[in-house]
């Protein structure tokens, strides 16, 4: 029989391991290891579930339940976000349990009856609503768009636990519960590669709830999120991540993401990276159609300049190029630089195109040069492409200083 895990007293970890999970939300978003989706388990004078799990898992939730609570009943789900991964077992759980009460802010619940196609009783609760479950009490805070419209949180007043949902989320697949057991650089590492993919967008909208809480003064013994470990060593330093992803905290870093069909916009990014790196950058260079969008999105975060190159095909950039292009149009960057790079044959115009969506994109363009390459690149263009990029990287290095 699966066990719950207590986590503080009376409250109880009583989520579940997708171990086989790599493509998650859909195929969008590569991950590594598989993930956890986390619910948890108040055992006060009125017992209290913070959301579900994936509905293919609910039979193993439901297990960790009555390894706690045996038969007795359940009073209150707590339904922090519709999204199926916390939701999916929403309808089971009730058919479990009738009489629970479930609870959900205003968007939250018109999603629910959307997905699940019936009307449940729920109880509508906004920023500021208290539950009051026993000796305990949840207060809600609801942060609308980080990163569906319904989302929110649940603070436990007197066990200082805020149980997050997304937000702080992780893909760390372990049995051990807290950030305790891992290295600060390995959680944040996999918090980024999370923000990057999730929330990223919304930024500003992260900012300004950074700002609520701190302005709550709430004394937090953990966060307790939606995904992977809970956060009780380094809360500090996840909160003060979470205010360098969402003003896109730039290093001096560049990304060089390319495609390249007979390697000379290949060999102009690895030119351009060796300038770079000769000013003294940290590089990343990745050829698009072989590299995880997960990790590209992750290693922009906190990009300084970004370097966009293609080939022309068809008098077009290649589609993964297109396709990126696109994608950076909706994360709504701040504080980037960047340029297009590439070789054609008989039609020039494929990086003055991508020039033009970065600007789109937000993305202020760090040069007016445009860097086009007719053909193959001669040993003697690229020592040029290669000395551009130093002076370019000088003059970004310097711009920090
Ligand atoms: Fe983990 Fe927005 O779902």
């Amino acid at each position: 029989m699966k066990q719950a895990i207590q986590i503080a007293e009376n409250v109880y970890w009583v989520g579940v391991h997708d171990y086989n999970c790599r493509h998650f939300h859909g195929h969008i978003f590569p991950i590594a290891e598989g993930t956890t989706y986390n619910a948890y388990l108040i055992v006060d004078e009125q017992i209290t579930v913070i959301d579900t799990v994936e509905a293919e898992f609910m039979d193993i939730m439901l297990e960790r339940i009555r390894s706690v609570i045996g038969d007795q009943p359940i009073h209150h789900l707590i339904v922090q976000h519709a999204e199926p991964d916390h939701s999916g077992g929403f309808t089971q759980f009730m058919k479990e349990y009738p009489d629970a009460i479930p609870y959900a802010s205003n968007a939250g619940i018109q999603i629910m009856q959307k997905q699940y196609f019936k009307e449940y009783p729920f109880q509508k609760v906004k920023t500021g609503d208290q539950l009051v479950i026993g000796k305990e009490t949840l207060t809600f805070v609801e942060m609308p768009l980080i990163h569906w419209p319904d989302n929110m949180m649940s603070y436990l007043n007197n066990a200082h636990i805020l149980f997050s949902n997304d937000a702080f989320g992780q893909h760390i697949c372990s049995q051990q519960r807290f950030d305790e057991n891992f290295c600060l650089t390995h959680c944040l590492e996999q918090a980024k590669l999370y923000y990057a993919n999730i929330v990223m967008p919304y930024g500003d909208r992260v900012a300004k709830k950074l700002d609520e809480l701190a302005k709550l003064n709430w004394e937090i013994a953990m966060i307790a999120p939606a995904h992977g470990i809970i956060w009780k060593q380094y809360i500090t330093q996840i909160l003060d991540a979470y205010r360098e992803y969402a003003t896109f905290g730039a290093q001096n870093k560049a990304v060089i993401i390319y495609e390249s069909i007979w390697k000379h916009t290949r060999d102009m990014a690895e030119a351009l990276a060796e300038g770079l790196g000769k000013a003294g950058m940290e590089v990343k260079v990745y050829q698009a159609s072989i590299t995880d969008d997960a990790l590209m999105m992750k290693e922009l975060l906190d990009a300084k300049l970004i370097l966009i190159g293609s080939g022309c095909y068809n008098n077009e950039m290649a589609a993964t190029i297109a396709a990126l292009l696109t994608k950076l149009n909706t994360c709504h960057m701040k504080g980037k630089q960047g340029l297009g790079f590439g070789s054609y044959g008989w039609y020039r115009n494929t990086v003055s195109s991508i020039n033009q969506k970065l600007v789109e994109a937000g993305i202020t363009l760090c040069d007016e040069t445009i860097l086009s390459q007719n053909y193959t690149p001669s040993t003697e263009d690229l020592d040029q492409y290669s000395a551009w990029g130093m002076e370019l990287g000088n003059k970004i290095m310097n711009q920090s200083k």
